[in-house]
């Protein structure tokens, strides 16, 4: 990325140097603030305008080099469309609109206003947010660079508002679930040489900086849990497992808490069940719902969200070696249930039943959602536009999919029944790790099923969402971060009073 990212909320002034971003309509109406700092630049806009067949689409922008009676580099002309007719994520990736457009400039300045006026200050700072995370890179373990590519440079993007204190208010609060988000996407990119699991762990202590309860579980202390189905995931592998569990008290001490649990294989070769060689380096993602609850965790805690939560993790790497687990093992699980190994590949599922059943046990939650990278099933079902939801609650259900439209992070839920439960049944053990064809990502959370009792759960299967994602306005990234902005969502819209 560029090194660093520095937003601040200042008044409508003109600009006296880099680019300046100003917005219009699809009939090119500026509005009055912008007008006044454009000046005679205005006629400018209408003729280029014209010479780019510029109609003020949403998202489609111009750029003016030079203008003359400014004194910026350059000037760009962002097209806002027909704001009536935003959906709630439209803001956001808006302001990741601009900052492409912006590019390479060090020092921008984006007029927040509307034809009809100053955009309010939740506006302005969702335009922040999708700036911050359309600027996002990872380029930390390149030495070199191209003739032509430029050097990673800090860059500080100026909104100006009508009310910057209250701009600035939102903005903290949207700036930490910005970094939330980079922190999900950093900790997916990394490669899995430097993320094993006990760096994993130290990644996420790193929270206790910002108040947050950090406890790491070793090996000795998980097998004295009894984490059994986790350990055997992880007992091919040369470096140790752990469990992460982080507390954030944000509500009344009273108040139940509301848990969050993440797959983390930091790397999943499938096991003795090996992985076919093509694209299993994108299995160092296999950690993803972990790191979106420690990205989360984060924003929470940044923004000092008034919510009780916890988030658990268990992190892993599946190996093969003569150590390794082999299918036909039967492996007794912390609950008590005893599971067959059928095929060492379907892992994730051995490592949440272990971590759901401790949070469930030993937490007691309001409600508990995890989220995982669990199947190539759920790519199957629902491509990277949605990820598959599980519950068996139709509430928790329902304010996930709205937090997944306000975010346009979406969930699509799928179905649990007893039939599916009945695919797992083994003849063994009280269940096997797969179901066969048929039916995967199902299968795969009728075993998650087994592990949380009463408790109000929701699984959400991120494996098409979270990695290889697909270029948008606010993420040019490998990694999405997928789940932060809308679990801080759902938490804000849902748990905070
Ligand atoms: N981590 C994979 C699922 C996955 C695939 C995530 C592609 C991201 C991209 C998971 O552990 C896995 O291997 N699942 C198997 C389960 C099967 C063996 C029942 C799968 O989906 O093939
Ligand atoms: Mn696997
Ligand atoms: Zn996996």
């Amino acid at each position: 990325m560029a090194d660093g990212f520095r937003i601040r909320f200042g008044t409508f002034a003109p600009p006296t140097k880099g680019v300046l971003v100003v917005f219009c309509d699809d009939g090119l109406r500026l509005g009055p603030a912008t007008r006044a700092i454009l000046g005679k630049t205005a006629a400018l806009v209408s003729r280029a305008a014209a010479a780019y067949r510029f109609k003020g689409k949403l998202g489609a922008a111009i750029d003016i080099v030079a203008p003359p009676d400014l004194k910026v580099d350059r000037l760009v002309v962002v097209g806002l469309g027909k704001p009536k007719d935003w959906t709630p994520n439209d803001p956001v990736k808006l302001g990741g609109a601009a900052m492409g457009k912006a590019g390479a400039a060090t020092e921008i300045t984006v007029v927040a206003e509307l034809p009809t006026g100053a955009m309010d200050a939740e506006l302005a700072a969702d335009l922040a947010l999708g700036a911050r995370l359309r600027a996002y890179t990872f380029d930390r373990y390149k030495t070199k660079r191209k003739d032509d590519e430029e050097a990673p440079h800090p860059v500080s993007l100026t909104v100006a508002v009508k009310d910057p204190a209250a701009a600035r208010r939102i903005g903290a609060a949207r700036e930490a679930v910005a970094d939330g988000v980079v922190l999900a996407r950093d900790l997916v990119n990394e490669p899995p040489n430097v993320l094993f699991p006990d760096a994993f762990a130290q990644r996420a202590a790193e929270l206790r900086k910002l108040r947050v309860s950090v406890e790491v579980l070793d090996m000795r202390a998980l097998k004295r849990l009894g984490m059994n189905a986790l350990l055997a995931v992880g007992q091919g592998s040369g470096h140790d497992s752990r469990v992460v569990v982080m507390r954030w008290n944000g509500g009344r001490p009273s108040d139940k808490p509301i848990a969050f649990v993440g797959k983390g294989v930091c790397f999943d070769t499938g096991g003795i069940s090996i992985k076919p060689a093509q694209g299993m380096e994108d299995m160092k993602g296999d950690m993803a719902g972990a790191a979106c609850v420690v990205g989360l965790m984060h924003a929470l805690a940044a923004r000092k969200a008034k919510v009780n939560a916890i988030g658990a993790i268990g992190l892993v790497e599946n190996m093969p070696d003569g150590k390794a687990q082999r299918p036909g093992d039967i492996v007794k699980t912390m609950s008590g249930q005893t599971v067959e190994i059928i095929n060492t590949d379907a892992e994730g599922r051995l490592v949440l039943a272990d971590v759901l059943h401790h949070v469930v046990t030993k937490y007691k939650p309001q409600a508990m959602i995890d989220l995982a990278t669990l199947t190539g099933a759920i790519m199957v079902a629902l491509g990277q536009e949605h990820a598959g939801l599980f519950s068996n609650d139709d509430k928790l259900s329902e304010n996930l999919t709205k937090a997944g439209q306000a975010t346009a992070e979406r969930v699509w839920r799928m179905p649990l029944a007893p039939e599916y439960d009945k695919l797992i049944d083994s003849r063994f053990a009280d269940m096997k790790n797969t179901g066969g064809r048929h039916g995967g990502a199902v299968t795969a959370a009728q075993f998650l099923q087994r592990y949380v009792g009463k408790t109000p759960w929701a699984h959400l299967d991120i494996a098409g969402t979270a990695l290889g994602s697909p270029q948008t306005d606010i993420n040019k990234s490998w990694s999405s971060g997928w789940g932060v902005r809308l679990l801080d969502r759902f938490v804000a819209d849902f748990c905070e009073p």
